[in-house]
């Protein structure tokens, strides 16, 4: 019998109280001809209240815009931005700078965006994980309580998150950490270790970015075409049913709508899809000179 897919309307809550929506739309390549401005305007007036941005992404003048014009409330969506390895000295510059971009007041939630800056030309790594300096500016912002409502921080491994939560000063646990997630890399190990320390996970490239390969894999087809939806819906449904925020990107009015819809996956198709990792190989996509996965 084929699924029963719903709009999601899930919420999860935040280590300080705030509710994020489980699925949100990706905005990285949204760039050319408006098209974040077009695919944000869409999701918005389809149901989606949360939008996920990074200064990086050199759309935040069009995202903000269609997030003002939309007609919804501003407190009803849940945006997102980063903070760029360039910025780690000069975190509130950065913010105010993606605020004016967006034409917003504040954030839902800053994140730092790689626990790397690369602001000086250096060869040892090691010289710029000076991401618990960055982390403190982000704590001082948030307990002043005008421009963000939760921090975060993206592409945290475990010994980064140990690291920064023992250091001297630090007193604000990240509400969320954004990295990389899919069947082919399912982060059981962080999800767990993220649970004890009440920080949410949320998925990137659920589909595998560009292109979308996870979405060719034989297995995630076979295991949608059972439940009668489309591989998008099973990676999103699978993955909110983990417990995990998930944030597809799409420029395509059809898969903007397709990739919002979700349902209980039966029990031996979510340990398929949680088991796939381990049948053949673990799977990164988005792999960057500047970070160091191992640690
Ligand atoms: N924190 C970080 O370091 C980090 C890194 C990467 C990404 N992110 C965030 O996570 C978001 C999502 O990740 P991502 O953009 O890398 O990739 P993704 O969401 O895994 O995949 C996007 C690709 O899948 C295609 N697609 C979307 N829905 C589809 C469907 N139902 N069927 C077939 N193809 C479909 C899109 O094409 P069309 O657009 O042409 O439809 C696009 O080519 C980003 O946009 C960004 O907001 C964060």
């Amino acid at each position: 019998m084929p699924a029963t897919l719903k709009p999601s309307t899930k919420v999860f809550k935040l280590n300080n109280g705030v509710e994020i929506p489980a699925v949100g739309l990706g905005t990285w390549r949204s760039v050319d001809k408006d098209s974040g401005y077009k695919a944000v305007e869409f999701a918005l007036k389809h149901g989606y209240r949360h939008i996920d941005d990074a200064k990086l992404y050199e759309n935040e003048e069009q995202v903000g815009k269609a997030i003002r014009q939309s007609g919804v409330p501003r407190k009803e969506i849940f945006v997102t931005t980063k903070l760029w390895n360039t910025d780690h000295k000069n975190v509130e510059a950065a913010l105010d700078e993606s605020l004016k971009k967006l034409g917003l007041d504040y954030v839902d939630l800053y994140l730092i965006h790689w626990p790397q800056n690369t602001d000086q030309e250096v060869d040892d790594p090691s010289k710029y994980e000076d991401y618990v300096e960055t982390w403190k500016q982000l704590q001082k912002i948030y307990k002043e309580g005008k421009k963000v409502r939760a921090i975060g921080v993206a592409n945290f491994t475990v010994n980064k998150l140990e690291k920064l939560l023992n250091a001297d000063g630090v007193d604000v646990v990240p509400a969320i950490n954004q990295v990389e997630t899919h069947p082919l890399l399912n982060h059981e190990k962080l999800i767990d270790y993220l649970k004890t320390k009440n920080i949410v996970l949320t998925a990137y490239s659920p589909f595998g970015s560009d292109k979308s390969p996870i979405l060719d894999n034989k297995t995630v087809k076979e295991i949608a075409e059972k439940n009668g939806v489309d591989p998008g819906q099973l990676i999103v449904s699978w993955l909110v049913q983990r417990g995990v925020v998930v944030i597809p990107k799409s420029v395509t009015e059809t898969r903007i709508l397709s990739n919002f819809e979700t349902f209980t996956l039966p029990q031996e198709d979510f340990e398929a899809l949680n088991k796939l990792e381990s049948k053949e190989g673990t799977k990164r996509f988005n792999d960057t000179p500047f970070n160091n996965f191992d640690e």
